[in-house]
């Protein structure tokens, strides 16, 4: 018996809304996967609306994690308090609204999600998500399968807690850096893995962001406003095949454009 989970990139815009609800349960039916979780921090470009999260749940996501950008849309916050599929980072204080991890049953499974967040050159004022994850793993009731959205900007944060939770979870993958990485892998102990699923979002962008705009940025100009960037767009994400004893069998970048 398999398990198959879909892991997909950080949603962008109301492109990226619409490519995800156009290609999503196409590739569901396609592929026979069971569980989708999608980061949507970015569905407003800088957070999350209500009706986005709506939207990308009725586009066939089972979860939706965040990242540093969780209370971008203070519209969400009541949402998240309510709802149990609506992820924000676990490592977040305990002043922080929401949840960071759940455990849903399945019937036949049960799956544990994981969201944390970096520390390493991004924001400053979570817990250390490594010794999080220890406690969750401890305290916490155990599933059959548990998932790690790990939302950080460091490659070498997003490997260490890979090697770090290796065995202990079926499959850790990382968002927040939009550009999909090349060394999906199954660790040592297990442990399906990619350090970052990529982007479902414009494809001429820079994070999602019209290349002008952050040109500018670099060059020392007002970037302004954020913006989302016009035209195509890609659903890009990661599906792991995990097995009855909780490990990781199979790994493969998903692309679709
Ligand atoms: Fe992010």
């Amino acid at each position: 018996m398999e398990l198959r989970v879909l892991a997909v990139g950080d949603v962008v815009g109301e492109g990226g809304i619409d490519c995800l609800s156009r290609c999503l349960r196409p590739l569901k039916r396609l592929r026979g996967i069971d569980f989708t979780v999608v980061n949507g921090e970015n569905a407003a470009g800088i957070g999350i609306l209500p009706r986005q999260a709506q939207a990308i749940f009725d586009a066939g996501a089972d979860v939706i994690t965040l990242g540093n950008h969780s209370y971008g849309k203070g519209q969400i916050v009541p949402l998240l308090e309510e709802h149990r599929y609506l992820l924000r980072p676990a490592n977040y204080t305990g002043r922080a609204p929401g949840r960071g991890t759940a455990l849903y049953d399945l019937g036949r499974w049960s799956i544990r999600v994981i969201n944390l967040q970096g520390r390493c050159n991004l924001d400053f004022n979570c817990d250390n998500p490594f010794t999080t994850a220890d406690r969750i793993l401890k305290e916490e009731e155990p599933a059959a399968f548990t998932l790690v959205d790990f939302h950080a900007e460091a490659t070498s944060e997003k490997r260490a807690l890979g090697y770090y939770l290796d065995g202990r979870v079926s499959a850790l993958w990382g968002t927040h850096t939009h550009v999909q990485t090349a060394d999906e892998q199954i660790l040592p102990g297990g442990t399906g893995y990619l350090t970052d699923a990529g982007m479902t979002g414009p494809l001429r962008s820079v994070l999602g962001m019209p290349p002008e705009q952050s040109i500018e940025g670099f060059l020392g100009g007002i970037r302004g406003r954020h913006q989302t960037a016009p035209g195509p767009c890609a659903m890009q994400g990661v599906l792991f095949t995990l097995d009855e004893s909780g490990r990781c069998s199979a790994v493969e970048r998903v692309d679709v454009q």
